[in-house]
């Protein structure tokens, strides 16, 4: 071999024994196919890494199959237009995450995919239902107000009238609530939330039936929003400390939505773990944990909001959640800045209310922070 030749080939080739614990990264974006069944490429969603972390995601939400791409609005996006055509009908929320909101505003009109917004309880998502609707979309629990939504009847109408089902689940992650469980056809995540959990790392994921996910595949790759190898090994990573983020974050929050219940300076709190929130029983009866998000809205007009987050020195005024640190945003003039003022009244979202994702922190920290900007 001459230099050129050696720098490309020089020493690789040969089989390399794996006995390490933990899966070797592929950065490989060329396979040989020869002799082979299988030809993976990072956009047929079918490499090493790729594989590995959606057989654990599989595993955690009781589902047959799955695909990573590289935001949560990747998945959304290649759901939705996999599902749907021009002249379907489809119901959603009218508490969605704003990207999907945009999404449906910004190109379902353009592309005659016609859409009905409905409330979040049972009956109203029932009503909006015609002959003509495909697929119902849902997010439980919802942002901000933590509305958690009755999969299960929701499920079982839609099984009945031929419909697909599909959950973002983002918010509760696969500890707290399986929606395949309780009879939903896709479960999507944004996996930059919990999944990944560390605020260093866009991703999203669809799981479901093997059927519906090669449905979703076949466009996927043309869309191409696949998930390289680093990230994907970065989120097996994650994904191994899950659980114990999870719990450790639901447990923190349960206790400061207690916390602030308790604090004159605090007029309303959101949490689905409180007997006072209207949502739950139903959480009760559909999630393992009542998640780590909560909502509150300060008594004292007095009391500026904005100046509040300044004054914390912990809790991070951002705008993602679901990390190991505790973050905050008022949803009025980030997720909900789009609507105006009459709108955000009419869902419940005033201008005072605060976001709080709750960390793994000691509570008793993420207390004393709470206490110190509001005597500031
Ligand atoms: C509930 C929910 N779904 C989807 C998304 C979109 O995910 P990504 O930012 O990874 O595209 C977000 C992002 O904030 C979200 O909060």
């Amino acid at each position: 071999m001459n230099k050129n030749t050696q720098c490309v080939h020089g020493g690789s080739g040969g089989a390399i024994e794996v006995t390490g614990i933990n899966t070797p990264v592929y950065t490989s974006t060329a396979y040989h196919y020869l002799d082979s069944d299988k030809q993976p490429y990072p956009r047929y969603f079918n490499t090493p890494n790729q594989d590995v972390v959606v057989a654990k995601l599989c595993a955690l939400e009781q589902t047959e199959a799955g695909l990573l791409f590289g935001s949560g609005m990747a998945a959304i996006s290649t759901t939705l237009f996999s599902l749907l055509s021009s002249g379907d009908h489809v119901v959603l929320q009218d508490q969605l995450y704003g990207g999907t909101f945009n999404l449906v505003m910004k190109e379902f009109e353009r592309l005659g995919i016609r859409y009905t917004l409905a409330a979040s309880d049972a009956d109203s998502i029932v009503a909006a239902v015609r002959d003509d609707t495909r697929v119902i979309y849902l997010e439980s629990p919802t942002n901000p107000l933590l509305t958690v939504v009755d999969l299960r009847s929701i499920a079982t109408m839609a099984k009945r009238r031929g419909m697909v089902t599909v959950v973002d689940n983002t918010f509760a992650s696969p500890i707290n609530q399986n929606p395949s469980l309780l009879g939903i056809d896709l479960v999507i995540h944004s996996g930059t939330k919990y999944l990944a959990g560390h605020s260093d790392l866009s991703c999203g994921a669809v799981l479901g039936s093997q059927a519906l996910v090669d449905r979703i595949r076949a466009l996927a790759l043309n869309f191409g929003g696949c998930l390289n190898a680093q990230d994907a090994a970065l989120l097996e990573r994650s994904l191994k400390t899950l659980a114990l983020r999870v719990e450790r974050q639901t447990h923190n929050a349960a206790a400061l939505a207690e916390f602030l219940g308790s604090l004159d300076a605090v007029s309303a709190v959101y949490y689905p773990g409180l007997p006072s929130h209207p949502s739950h029983s139903i959480a009760r009866s559909q999630m393992n944990g009542y998640g780590a998000m909560l909502g509150f809205e300060l008594a004292d007009d007095a009391i500026d909001s904005l100046r509040f987050q300044r004054n914390l020195k912990l809790i991070a005024p951002v705008l993602s959640l679901g990390g190991v640190e505790s973050s905050i945003c008022a949803p009025a003039i980030t997720s909900h800045r789009h609507l105006s003022p009459a709108q955000r009244a009419d869902m419940g979202v005033r201008d005072g209310l605060l976001r709080l994702s709750v960390g793994i922190e000691d509570v008793a920290d993420l207390q004393g922070d709470i206490l110190q900007a509001l005597e500031q």
